[in-house]
Order: C-alpha cells, then sequence, then structure tokens
C-alpha cells in the first residue's frame, strides 16, 4: 500500500519508519520546511544502528529508504494514498485543517486515520464528512518499539474500516486492541493519572523526581517511571491531553500547576533537554 504520514515529531517519524520498514511505500510530509526531509535523515540512522545491531540486514535498510520519501506538499504525498495518518498536535482544529484538503487526492476507500491520544474519532469523522473510513490509529512512544496500537472506533467508523485497519496494523508487527471511542480511550486516561499524580507528589514535596520513578520501577516493575515517562513523551502533549479530560470527564484531570508552569518556561521534556531530568545524549541525568 501507499502511506502517508502527516507531522514528523517524535510519533510521526517513528510510526513512518514502522510502516516503511513494513514494505509500504511511505511518504511524510511536515507543514515546517524542511523537516520532513530531516525525519527521513533521521529514520536513515535510526535504520543504520538497526544494522549495527545485527537487527536488521543492510538489504532491508536499503529498501526501506527506496520506499520513503519526503512530499513538497500535503497534496504530493498524499496524492493516490490508500492510509493517510496524521500526527500532527492535539488540536482539533489543527487535525481537521491538515486532513480537509488532502481528502479529495486520496485513494477512493483511503483510511482516514489520527494518532490522537484523546480527541473525538467520531467528532473528526463527521467533520470531515467521512466517518466512515476515519479511525484512531494510536501508537505508542517510541513507535518502533512499543508493541500496542489502539484501534479507535468513533461511532459511524465502518466494520470494514476496522478490519482493514486491524489488518494493517498486525502488518506492521503490533498489537491492536480495539477501543470505543471516549476522551481518552483505553490507555491515555490511565497514563496521564498516574503522571499527573506523581507531579503533585513532587509538588507536595513526598521525594524526589527520580526516588518517586524508582518507587514505580522497582516496587511496580514499571519500565520507567512516570515523570521520566512524561519527558519521554512531552510535557506539552501530557498537558494538552490533561485539558482535554479534564473538559470531557471531570476535575481529576486537571492539569498540575508544576506541569503548566515547566510548559510556560519551555521544559518539554526529552525533546527540549529538560524537563523533570536534563537529558544529555538521550539519556536522563537528575535535575
Ligand atoms: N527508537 C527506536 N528504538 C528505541 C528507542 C527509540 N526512540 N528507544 C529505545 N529503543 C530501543 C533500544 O535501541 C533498545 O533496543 P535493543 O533491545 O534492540 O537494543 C530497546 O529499545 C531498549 O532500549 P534501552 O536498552 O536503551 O532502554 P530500556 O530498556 O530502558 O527501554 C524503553 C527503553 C523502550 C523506552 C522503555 O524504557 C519503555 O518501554 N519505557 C516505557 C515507554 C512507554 O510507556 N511508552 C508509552 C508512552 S505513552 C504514549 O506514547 C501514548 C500517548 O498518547 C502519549
Amino acid at each position: 500500500m501507499t502511506v502517508t504520514v502527516i507531522g514528523t515529531g517524535t510519533m510521526g517519524q517513528g510510526i513512518a519508519q514502522v510502516v516503511a520498514t513494513s514494505g509500504h511505500t511511505t511518504r511524510v510530509f511536515d507543514a515546517v520546511d524542511g523537516r520532513a526531509i530531516k525525519a527521513v535523515k533521521g529514520i536513515a540512522e535510526q535504520l543504520e544502528k538497526l544494522v549495527a545491531k545485527g537487527k536488521i540486514t543492510h538489504d532491508l535498510r536499503a529498501a526501506t529508504l527506496n520506499r520513503l520519501s519526503a512530499g513538497t506538499s500535503a497534496r504530493d504525498a498524499c496524492a493516490g494514498a490508500d492510509v493517510v495518518i496524521e500526527a500532527v498536535p492535539e488540536d482539533m482544529k489543527l487535525k481537521l485543517e491538515v486532513l480537509q484538503p488532502v481528502l479529495e487526492v486520496l485513494a477512493p476507500k483511503a483510511l482516514v486515520a489520527t494518532n490522537t491520544s484523546s480527541l473525538s474519532i467520531t467528532e473528526l469523522g463527521a467533520r470531515l464528512g467521512v466517518p466512515d473510513r476515519t479511525v484512531g490509529l494510536h501508537f505508542f512512544n517510541p513507535p518502533p518499539v512499543m508493541e500496542l496500537v489502539e484501534v479507535v472506533r468513533g461511532l459511524s467508523t465502518s466494520e470494514e474500516t476496522i478490519s482493514r485497519s486491524l489488518d494493517f496494523v498486525r502488518g506492521l508487527g503490533k498489537t491492536p486492541i480495539v477501543v470505543r471511542d471516549v476522551p481518552g480511550f483505553a490507555t491515555s486516561r490511565l497514563g496521564v493519572i498516574l503522571g499527573a499524580e506523581a507531579m503533585r507528589m513532587l509538588e507536595m514535596g513526598v521525594a524526589s523526581a527520580t526516588d518517586i520513578d524508582r518507587g514505580m520501577e522497582l516496587g511496580y516493575r514499571h519500565p520507567m517511571g512516570p515523570l521520566k515517562l512524561t519527558d519521554l513523551v512531552g510535557l506539552d502533549v501530557r498537558l494538552a491531553i490533561l485539558e482535554h479530560l479534564q473538559r470531557e470527564i471531570g476535575e481529576q484531570f486537571r492539569p498540575p500547576a508544576i506541569l503548566r508552569a515547566m510548559v510556560r518556561a519551555g521544559k518539554l521534556g526529552k525533546k527540549s533537554g529538560e524537563g523533570f531530568y536534563k537529558w544529555v545524549d538521550g539519556v536522563p541525568v537528575p535535575n
């Protein structure tokens, strides 16, 4: 198939890597000039590391890169695509602005997928005018490593769309779960509540960030504590999810003051070099 990924932040780049490695012709596009080309280079480097570790062959890297390209415009990148996956920031208006203009150039029955962590698939599909073909494909960070993809069924998403989505996700080597379109789906509402509570504990001085994380890593065998994970995901991403869930579900999702302050200060986590930790060469160092 031909698959287009729009938005080449951490998630978009990672999703494109997975899709291209799985054999699909893959195009990426980002509204920020030069960012799509940077993502292709980033994927080439990631694949080089996998070759060096003996995880993939040199031939698979070369074939994957042959299938991967950066589009010069969203419409150019989407022309004839069988699947479009949107991975732009968590803002319904932005998602509509990105997807609406490309609908007419996609293949006739193309899947219109969004990687949103919490926004309504039902609303997106209705406002795009293609509710039956709109679906949530929620990947996890880092996409090349994480096994799960939530397949989110909007109120009017067709059975055919769900079935094609499940085939697509399995073909990427991932395990899908089908989830009803409720705010925060099955994972985000649990994930962000743990992160938010860890932040409130930090505000109260219960323990240091490192020790709160160590508690969950050693006591509960989480691969990564909730504050380190917030740094990995991005503090801005977590704030947007919490704000949305506070509006949709209730006060238990009110964003902690420390999160709001850190986002305002530009401390967004790993991608900005500092969050609850300092990130040096991709490794968290206690602040
Ligand atoms: N891209 C590709 N591969 C990566 C990677 C990345 N960004 N980060 C790590 N890896 C690979 C490493 O190369 C390594 O591979 P090998 O085993 O083949 O050598 C493997 O993952 C393990 O990495 P490390 O040994 O460096 O470190 P680790 O064992 O601590 O694992 C981790 C790192 C996979 C990120 C692990 O800590 C983990 O699973 N953390 C939790 C991640 C998580 O919960 N993600 C979900 C976030 S929520 C979300 O994404 C949804 C949302 O809507 C916000």
